[in-house]
């Protein structure tokens, strides 16, 4: 069943804002990263989303493709972003299939609450392995082809991480997110400067704690810190899923052509608070 557009993506944006640009997604089976997405398709993109439930990623393309009438969503599983050569493999059937790459979205993520004391070195570095270094393979599999689209000229060629705004005041039970979606944002801030001159843009969006979403689910009832944050957004609500996939639309769009190296973080202003996610 189509999700009304009104759920995933404000209606300031004007439709085939995207059109002829295609999008490669990590984490796109998720809440967050799936509307994200559909908000891309809904405005004229062509998608492609990985994931490592093959199920799980053909569902949600299917989903997601329902936004726009002839819209092509692909969805490819077995993709564990720790593994570059399976994101190469993926990037490759992208490419076959939709012809170009144009933005990225580096959404994949592990996450559970564990208290540092307990924290064992293989569980901190599950999460490192998946939020950063599966950044790093991201990039690695798909800059040749944003450098490609950045040639054409055409707004194309952008990178967009998702981090968390915890890593501005620090959360229990998170070390090793707060750590490893701390390094995403250098990993941003560096790439930025690196490859500004060749006309890319990197940028992070920094979520705060989001309703409706698997993440949350899993973290919150366990967490008193959790449901505390919840209390110290100073806009007296959780962030939707909505106000990540507009945030997404206006870091690709032409109106954010000048920003490159930046963190954008979306929580209502929780981080100043001491609300994170
Ligand atoms: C303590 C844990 C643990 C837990 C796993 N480990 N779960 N330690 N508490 N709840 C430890 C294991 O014991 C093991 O260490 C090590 O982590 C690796 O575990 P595996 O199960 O072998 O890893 P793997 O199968 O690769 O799973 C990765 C995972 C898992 C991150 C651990 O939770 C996962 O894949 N989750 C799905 C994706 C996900 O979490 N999505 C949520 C994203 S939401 P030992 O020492 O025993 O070998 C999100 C929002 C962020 O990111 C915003 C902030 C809130």
């Amino acid at each position: 069943m189509a999700i009304p557009k009104a759920q995933y993506v404000s209606d300031v944006w004007k439709d085939g804002l995207f059109a002829s640009k295609v999008v490669f997604c990590t984490g796109g089976s998720g809440s967050i990263c799936s509307a994200q997405v559909r908000a891309l398709v809904h405005l004229g993109a062509d998608a492609c989303i990985v994931g490592r439930n093959p199920k799980k990623a053909e569902e949600k393309a299917q989903s997601i493709a329902t936004a726009r009438p002839g819209a092509r969503v692909l969805g490819i599983g077995n993709v564990d972003v720790r593994h570059v050569d399976s994101l190469h493999s993926a990037v490759a059937t992208c490419v076959k299939e939709l012809r170009r790459i144009d933005f990225v979205i580096a959404g994949a993520a592990g996450n559970f609450l564990a208290p540092i004391r307990s924290l064992s070195a293989n569980a901190f570095k599950a999460v490192i392995d998946i939020d950063l270094l599966g950044s790093y393979n991201t990039v690695k599999a798909t800059l040749p082809h944003l450098i490609a689209s950045s040639k054409e000229g055409a707004g194309g060629g952008r990178f967009v991480f998702v981090s968390a705004n915890m890593f501005q005041t620090g959360l229990v039970l998170q070390t090793h997110v707060g750590a490893a979606k701390s390094a995403v944002n250098a990993l941003s801030n560096n790439m930025a400067i690196e490859l500004g001159p060749l006309g890319i843009t990197s940028n992070v969006i920094a979520p705060g704690p989001i309703g409706d979403t698997e993440g949350m689910d899993r973290l919150t009832p366990a967490s008193d810190a959790n449901t505390a944050s919840a209390t110290k957004i100073p806009l007296g609500r959780m962030g939707s899923v909505r106000d990540i996939a507009d945030a997404t639309v206006y870091l690709f769009s032409d109106a954010a052509n000048y920003v490159n190296g930046d963190v954008l973080i979306v929580d209502g202003g929780a981080w100043r608070t001491g609300g994170g996610a």
